[in-house]
C-alpha cells in the first residue's frame, strides 16, 4: 500500500504520516528531510544556493540514506553523519524552500524517493509533491491543511517545547513566505492532486486526523473487501 500525503509547514503531515505508518505496519518517508539535508551541505559548503544545477550535483555526488524508525519517524544520514537534528536549524528553515526549487536537485530526489518507495513493500510518504509528482498512482492521497495562524501556533509549540527561542510573528512570516514559494515554483510546486482527500486540520488533534486518515483507508478497504478482511486495521488504532 502506498499512501501519499502533502500539505504546507505545519499541517501536521510528519506525525500524522507516522503514526498512520505505524498503525498500519508501513514504512515512513519524511521526503522534506531529504531537501533541508541538501540545503544544509549547500550552505555549509557554501554553495549559492540560486544555482539551480549546482544544487543537482550537489545531490548527486552526496551520500543519502535515510532510515525510519517508528517513534522518532525519519532518520536521515548525509555522507555517514546523522544530520537528524541539524536539518530542522533555523537557518535550514530559512532557506529550505529556495533550495527546492532546483529543479535539477528535484530529479534527483525524487528518483531516490521512488526507488525508497518501490524496496518498501508498503510506505506512507509525505512532503509538497508525494500525490501530484513523486507517487502518482499512490493509493490514498490526503492533503492536509489548516489556517495560517494555526500552523505557525503548531510550529512555534513544537519549537518552543524543545527549548527554542523563537518570535510567533517571525515564525508565522516565514512560514508564510515558504508557502508562497513552494506553490509558485514551476518545477512540480505544492497543489491539491485531483484525487486527493482534503482534511483542514486547524479544529481538530493529532488524534482526530489520524483517525480521519485511517477511516477514509478502513471504508475503502469494507468497500472493496469486506468487514472481515480489513481487522487488522483496526488493531492498533483503538
Ligand atoms: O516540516 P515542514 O513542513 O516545515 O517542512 P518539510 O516537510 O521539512 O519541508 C521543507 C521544505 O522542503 C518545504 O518547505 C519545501 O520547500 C521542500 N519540500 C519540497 O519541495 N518537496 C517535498 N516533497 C518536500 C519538501
Amino acid at each position: 500500500m502506498r499512501i501519499a500525503i502533502d500539505g504546507p509547514a505545519g499541517a501536521g503531515k510528519s506525525s500524522v504520516a507516522r503514526e498512520v505508518a505505524r498503525r498500519l505496519e508501513l514504512k515512513c518517508l519524511d521526503t522534506g528531510a531529504m531537501y533541508r539535508a541538501i540545503t544544509l551541505k549547500a550552505l555549509k559548503e557554501g554553495i549559492d544556493i540560486t544555482n539551480s544545477k549546482l544544487l543537482g550535483e550537489l545531490a548527486r555526488n552526496c551520500d543519502m540514506e535515510t532510515e525510519y524508525d517508528n517513534k522518532e519517524g525519519t532518520l536521515i544520514y548525509l555522507d555517514g553523519e546523522n544530520v537528524t537534528e541539524k536539518i530542522r536549524s533555523p537557518r535550514v528553515n530559512k532557506n529550505v524552500s529556495i533550495v527546492a526549487k532546483s529543479p535539477e536537485l528535484r530529479r534527483e530526489l525524487v528518483f531516490l524517493q521512488r526507488k525508497l518507495a518501490e524496496k518498501s513493500g508498503g510506505i506512507v510518504m509525505e512532503g509538497r509533491d508525494i500525490g501530484t509528482n513523486v507517487l502518482i498512482n499512490a493509493d490514498y492521497k490526503f492533503f492536509l491543511s489548516a489556517s495560517l495562524e494555526e500552523r505557525a501556533k503548531r510550529r512555534w509549540l513544537e519549537m518552543k517545547a524543545k527549548g527554542l527561542d523563537v518570535n510567533y510573528e517571525d515564525l508565522l512570516k516565514e512560514i508564510a513566505m515558504r508557502d508562497r514559494i513552494d506553490q509558485e515554483r514551476e518545477e512540480s510546486p505544492l497543489k491539491i492532486a485531483p484525487e486527493a482527500q482534503i482534511i483542514d486540520t486547524t479544529p481538530y488533534t493529532l488524534e482526530e486526523v489520524i483517525e480521519k486518515v485511517l477511516d477514509a483507508i478502513r471504508n475503502d478497504k469494507i468497500k472493496e473487501h469486506g468487514e472481515e478482511k480489513i481487522k487488522i486495521y483496526h488493531k492498533e488504532s483503538r
